[in-house]
């Protein structure tokens, strides 16, 4: 069984790609054109974009949009969290959290799925945890080095294998709902 990941971000693909294989399923990536409305909902951006990939390939595929949501900052970056971590980067919302007691912080991931001819469905995922004092680790990819999960040890995402961070993450989570959905509905 195949199922394209329309993202061009290599780290996500890598995520989900040890899990689908456990059910099977082969994960193929498709890196179309970056095309990302702006919209406060994670579920909306990722649905878009499920929609655009799934009209241009005219064949079933999936979309992920993410965000890291930091208490103190009134859920900043979030939606926006691209955009940050282009500009501002780790370091700069380090700076932002200087002096700052309340260092709660969540992931959240949509991931949406499309057929032709339908609308796109969506499952989510989040995972809670805490801002570090300052960046840890080298791997994943963009505010890994700066959220450490809880119910984790005290590690940051960036000191975990993708097996480690997949026990916690939201994407995990919002991929694991997905994958027993579409599992069901093949059988059906
Ligand atoms: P995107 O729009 O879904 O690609 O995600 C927005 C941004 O959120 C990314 O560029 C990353 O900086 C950050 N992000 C999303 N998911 C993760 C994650 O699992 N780890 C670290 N950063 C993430």
């Amino acid at each position: 069984m195949d199922l394209i990941f329309a993202t061009r971000n290599r780290h996500k693909f890598e995520e989900v790609r040890e899990m689908a294989s456990v059910y099977g399923i082969k994960l193929k990536m498709y890196r179309g054109p970056r095309e990302e409305i702006q919209s406060d909902k994670l579920e909306e951006i990722a649905k878009h974009s499920a929609i655009v990939a799934c009209t241009a390939l005219k064949r079933p595929c999936f979309a992920e949009d993410a965000g890291l949501f930091v208490k103190a900052l009134h859920g900043f970056p979030g939606p926006y969290s691209s955009y940050a971590f282009k500009t501002i980067g780790n370091d700069g919302l380090l700076k932002l959290m200087a002096g700052e007691g309340n260092r709660g912080a969540e992931f959240r991931s949509a991931i949406a799925y499309c057929e032709p001819g339908s609308r796109p469905v969506v499952f989510s995922g989040n995972v809670r945890g805490y801002i570090a004092s300052a960046r840890r680790g080298s791997g994943g990819f963009g505010f890994d080095p700066i959220f450490i999960p809880i119910g984790g040890d005290g590690r940051t995402f960036a000191e975990m294998s993708i097996d480690e961070k997949n026990k916690f993450s939201h994407r995990a989570k919002a991929f694991e709902k997905f994958l027993k959905w579409y599992i069901q509905r093949k059988k059906a």
